[in-house]
């Protein structure tokens, strides 16, 4: 993935400390994804109601869509302490083991990435969840014996970015998967609006759609081009962001108008102008920008044909029609070219 940059999707250290200001603490604060806050909140509603608490959550979707946020509102909103550890921290069995017989009676447990768990730390798991057990083995050779312990009622929640990658007996687990989706606009000028005044930034609506416009679908996205736009404005103008400030500092800072940066560009260029629109190999792509084949493929591509701006066919990488348009070039006449989608 790619780790640095505007429009990186993962946390840059600046957004790990903001991100903690930034991030709605109450259900209501959570701006979209009405269908899955609906269910939380009978979720949380009925565990109360019942004085337990709730089941095992499983949150998956990209990278800063708000499977953290998320996790600590459930706790937020169960009264709840909400503990966090991630699946690479817990190398050994025995380092979940010290996490889970130090929780206490309704704690959220949090583990973020929980795809990566190691497959012996994840046996523990198991009981653990299914029957609130710890049951584990201790010593080497002769002396190793296995020991049982009751553990106090917890909720287990964890984070994946990668669904596909959790095993199945785990997923089984859970009471309740949910996904997150990439946001449309209206939400994230929402996010927007609400990130602006708790940065004390006073933005337009025309300010806060510029940028949601470019922010790919992604809120953490949203924020660090607001924190961008909010610089820009300090040293550059003066009073409320408004449209045109925005999108002034979004094209000194080079984000195009939906969100593409230089390498989302530079991909899209030499597909239509180095390999005549495609189809074109990965490997041949990757190498015509200087990427690696995995770069492109995971942290590039899929905005791109989100966007429908590229295709993936069984021959290779395809520009569409509108992928030319955004480049500003005339796509070839559909008859003269089989592949123009
Ligand atoms: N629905 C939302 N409403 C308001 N702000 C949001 C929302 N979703 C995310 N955010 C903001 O985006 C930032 C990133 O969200 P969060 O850290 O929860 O994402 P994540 O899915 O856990 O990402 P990662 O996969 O990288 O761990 C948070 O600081 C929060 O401010
Ligand atoms: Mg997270």
């Amino acid at each position: 993935m790619r780790e640095e940059g505007l429009l990186a999707t993962t946390a840059s250290p600046e957004d790990m400390e903001l991100d903690v200001g930034l991030r709605p603490r109450r259900l209501e604060e959570f701006v979209g994804q009405e269908a899955l806050k609906e269910r939380l909140s009978i979720l949380v509603e009925a565990a109360s109601g019942r004085g337990e608490s709730v089941d095992h959550l499983l949150f998956s979707g990209p990278p800063g869509l708000g499977k953290t946020s998320l996790a600590g509102i459930v706790a937020h909103e169960m009264g709840a302490a909400f503990r966090s550890t991630s699946g690479p921290a817990l190398d050994r069995p025995g380092d979940l083991a010290a996490v889970i017989t130090n929780l206490e009676q309704g704690d959220v447990l949090f583990i973020d990435e929980v795809h990566r768990l190691p497959r012996q730390v994840e046996e523990v798991l198991y009981p653990a969840m299914e029957d609130g057990q710890l049951d584990i083995v201790v010593g080497k050779g002769p002396a190793a014996r296995s020991i049982k312990i009751d553990l106090p009622a917890f909720t287990l929640i964890g984070a994946t970015t990668r669904v596909g990658r959790v095993a199945p007996p785990l997923r089984d687990r859970f009471g309740y998967v949910a996904r997150l989706d990439y946001y449309g606009s209206d939400d994230l000028a929402a996010i927007v609006r609400r990130s602006a005044r708790l940065l004390d930034t006073e933005v337009t609506d025309g300010g806060c759609s510029a940028i949601a416009r470019r922010s790919r679908g992604t809120p953490r996205i949203a924020n660090r081009l607001l924190r961008r736009v909010r610089d820009y404005a300090s040293v550059r103008a003066d009073g409320a962001v408004d449209g045109e400030t925005a999108d002034t500092a979004l094209e000194v800072f080079e984000v195009d108008e939906l969100g593409l940066d230089k390498v989302d560009r530079s991909i899209l260029e030499s597909l239509i102008l180095k390999f005549g629109g495609g189809p074109v190999g990965l490997s041949t792509l990757a190498i015509a920008v200087g990427e690696d084949p995995e770069t492109v493929e995971d942290a590039y591509e899929p905005f791109l044909i989100l966007e429908g701006l590229l295709q993936r066919t069984p021959r290779g990488r395809v520009a569409t029609e509108r992928g030319y348009r955004h480049l500003g070039i005339e796509p070839p006449a559909a008859a003269d070219q089989g592949t123009l989608l």
